[in-house]
């Protein structure tokens, strides 16, 4: 089936986004390595998140379906079972990656698949620093299958470099569950989830300038936990409000920590009006933000390469507004795009071509050249990848444009109900 969706020009209303991706993965392991039974209210019931369930399930923990309110009794860090299947993550990075430095930990053998696109993805550079610590690792290539011999773990110093959060909570779960001390050096700050999760549940966690040491405790309490709405999916909505001709769109309850917000950051650079209210702290230690966004006249901007980390996930989104901003936009130092559930960067610029945008593809990032009214048209081929999917389907809900999304289905690895809200605040 193919999406097309064509809206008014004023988008309105309020969308209460889903649950952070990133937190949901770490609010179910957190909770599978605890002692005692967490509650977590609000989690992403999407493909990705489902992938970590069943990943932890297969390890022996008592994970019910995924639900709006949920528990999960915790199984310490030595109550793991050797897993009897290969652990599937599907599309999942988050769970390969940050589940690799768990069973890293524990005495025995595991084995690590996912689907095309996963099966594409560097995993040396999780498998590297687990191989330091101890852990018997083997990959096709660069890629998975992985196979994990997990056993007693040496402390390490870690450069993080390039900048992943995935790498860096690996790491620093494995020092957990290992109950050894690591220290993780980053010189440019990725996502600090894990970092805030372990703080809130009473971990020594010390951050000094660009080392985070853990040492780590004996075990981890039970929580209870609201995760915060994901800015990656709640970004998808701020663009549509920016690229109207008139309304506002209220977005509560969205995670703002410093790491994440990025995004928001660029487009009221380009000219819109975003509103954030005073931030109020929540569970797990993160920040939560109602935003409020309202078109303006756009644009183009050089995104500050320090800046790129927290808006990672949003840049091919940021490049499909930057299509209807006056002037240039330039992103670079990006890299990492190329890496992700596809190749961001080829894919992002393929595209935008294809429906009509003037637009250079660079090594690290793209160049684009706005045309403010432009009418926009083509078929977009996402690759299977859902921030794909949904930041042409933003370009597709403006009047006048006709985009079809060869996949929509994909959503459903971060956002199963993005067509419906998009339709609805756009109507
Ligand atoms: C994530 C980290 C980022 C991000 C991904 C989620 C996480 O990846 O792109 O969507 O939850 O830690 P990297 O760690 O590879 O930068």
């Amino acid at each position: 089936m193919a999406a097309v969706t064509e809206v008014g020009a004023r988008v309105r209303g309020r969308v209460v986004v889903p649950g952070d991706k990133s937190i949901s993965h770490r609010a179910l392991m957190f909770a599978a390595l605890a002692t005692g039974t967490s509650r977590i209210d609000g989690i992403l019931d999407s493909a990705d998140v489902r992938s970590t369930a069943s990943v932890l399930r297969a390890l022996g923990v008592d994970v019910p379906p995924l639900a709006a309110t949920m528990s999960v009794t915790g199984v310490g860090f030595r109550g793991f079972r050797a897993p009897e299947v290969a652990l599937d993550c599907g599309n999942s990075g988050t769970t390969t990656r940050l589940m690799a430095g768990i069973v890293a930990g524990l005495p025995f053998t595991s084995r690590f698949t996912g689907d095309e696109s996963l099966s594409r993805r560097p995993m040396r550079r999780v498998a590297g620093p687990l191989e330091t610590m101890g852990a018997r690792i083997t990959l096709n290539g660069d890629a998975l299958p992985m196979q994990i011999e997990g056993g007693p773990l040496r402390p390490i110093r870690f450069m993080n470099t390039p900048a992943s959060a995935q790498v860096k909570s690996a790491v620093l779960l494995a020092g957990l569950v290992a109950g050894v001390t690591v220290a993780v050096i980053e010189p440019e700050p990725s996502r600090d989830h894990t970092e805030r999760f372990l703080l809130a549940l009473g971990a020594d966690l010390q951050v000094r300038d660009d080392i985070i040491v853990l040492r780590p405790p004996a075990a981890l309490r039970a929580f209870a936990l609201r995760v915060p709405g994901d800015p990656s999916s709640a970004a998808f909505f701020a663009a549509a409000a920016a690229l109207a001709k008139g309304g506002e769109l209220e977005l509560p309850g969205v995670l703002a920590s410093g790491t994440r917000d990025g995004f928001f950051r660029t487009l009221a650079e380009m000219g819109a009006v975003v509103g954030a209210e005073p931030p109020t702290v929540t569970d797990a230690g993160e920040m939560v933000t109602t935003y409020r966004v309202s078109p303006g006249s756009l644009r183009g901007v050089t995104v500050p390469k320090d800046r790129v980390p927290s808006m990672i996930d949003e840049l091919p989104l940021l490049a499909c507004v930057a299509a209807y901003a006056e002037g240039e936009t330039v992103i670079s130092g990006a890299a990492e795009l190329r890496v992700k559930e596809s190749d961001r960067i080829a894919t992002t610029a393929h595209n935008l071509a294809k429906v009509g945008v003037t637009v250079e593809e660079l090594p690290d990032g793209m160049r684009i050249v706005g045309r403010p009214g432009a009418r926009l048209s083509g078929r977009v081929v996402t690759h299977g990848d859902h921030r794909i999917a949904m930041a042409f389907g933003v370009l597709g809900a403006m009047p006048g444009n006709a985009i079809e999304v060869d996949d929509p289905e994909c959503v459903g690895v971060s956002y199963p109900g993005f067509w419906d809200d998009l339709a609805r605040v756009a109507a």
